[in-house]
């Protein structure tokens, strides 16, 4: 891939920036933010650690948006962050603003891009986007899954002691408190975790994958988390610059996949060169699907409040 742009130069900007630089998913990395000085300062910074992980792109900064022209793939972080006590969702009518704003200027200056969703809340705010682009939903997805089963794997890699190399999981529906971990779909090296872990540690860990940013920006206090969410954001790129055909969970744009119609969350999806390829239906038990529901029901009524304030 040539170039790809994040919005918002804020920390998840920042570290998916230099982790797509470091692992070279691209020539050219544009930042954009509105904070004058902010991004071309990231931007100089970043370059300036090229002999030390030998890479060569080009990496740049401006409050301009033309500086999306060109464009391949569109990264957007932009919008506020929640502080401690507020859920994702408390930060949905700060953000929607911000995020129509970007989604014009990406329109206008990226017209054929990809674009992958990560300003929160990531599920309500990718069916703005696909809304208001009308782009094939192949073209506009979100970052959450990969980031909840890495938590997830990790948790799992603590309690059990296996490398976390060896450890598959999948965590479906909104990215927030109703978040859908599924241990059934949990392996080490394909061995279902029930048999190492009691169902009473695997409904902890199920619960505390559901409180992974939280517990992360409680701890932090003046951040939320933004090193685990940019190696997601980064994964998610190679799968798309590689054309991986990876199966990942995304937020992608539901048109009658379990169900659901108009609305996005977090599904299994295949990734490759056109984004989204295509996405997986899998099977889940009553109480699996009745989290499901509950989850869908949690993102509509965000999907709802955006109506409202359109
Ligand atoms: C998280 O879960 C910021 O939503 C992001 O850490």
């Amino acid at each position: 891939m040539n170039k790809i742009t994040i919005i918002g130069a804020g920390r998840v900007g920042e570290t998916t920036a230099q982790i797509l630089a470091e692992e070279e998913l691209c020539r050219e990395i544009a930042l954009f933010d509105v904070r004058e000085g902010v991004p071309e300062g990231i931007a100089l910074d970043i370059l300036q650690m090229a002999p030390f992980f030998e890479f060569d792109c080009v990496i740049s900064g401006s409050n301009d948006p033309r500086i999306l022209g060109d464009s391949e793939l569109v990264i957007v972080t932009a919008g506020l962050p929640r502080k401690p006590g507020m859920s994702r969702s408390d930060v949905l009518e700060a953000n929607v603003r911000i995020i129509d704003t970007v989604t014009d200027e990406i329109m206008r200056y990226a017209p054929n891009a990809i674009v992958l969703m990560v300003s929160n809340p990531v599920d309500a705010l990718t069916y703005r986007v696909a809304r208001r682009t009308g782009w094939n939903r192949s073209r506009v997805l979100g970052q959450a899954g990969v980031l909840d089963a890495s938590r997830m794997a990790s948790f799992i890699a603590q309690e059990t002691g296996f490398s976390a190399l060896d450890i598959t999981t999948m965590v479906l529906g909104g990215h927030g408190d109703t978040m859908v971990p599924v241990p059934r779909y949990c392996t080490i090296n394909g061995i279902p975790i029930t048999q190492f872990i009691s169902e009473e540690r695997i409904a902890a860990i199920m619960e505390r994958t559901r409180q992974g940013g939280a517990e992360i920006l409680a701890l932090r206090k003046n951040s939320s988390a933004y090193d685990a969410p940019g190696a997601a954001v980064a994964t998610m790129v190679d799968a798309i610059v590689n054309n991986r055909r990876r199966l990942l969970s995304c937020v992608a744009l539901l048109e009658g996949e379990y169900g659901e119609t108009d609305l996005a969350m977090g599904v299994p999806c295949v990734l490759g060169e056109k984004g989204m390829e295509s996405i997986v239906e899998v099977d889940l038990s009553a109480r699996e699907r009745a989290d499901f529901d509950r989850s869908a029901s949690s993102v509509r009524a965000d999907i709802q409040r955006l109506r409202d304030i359109a």
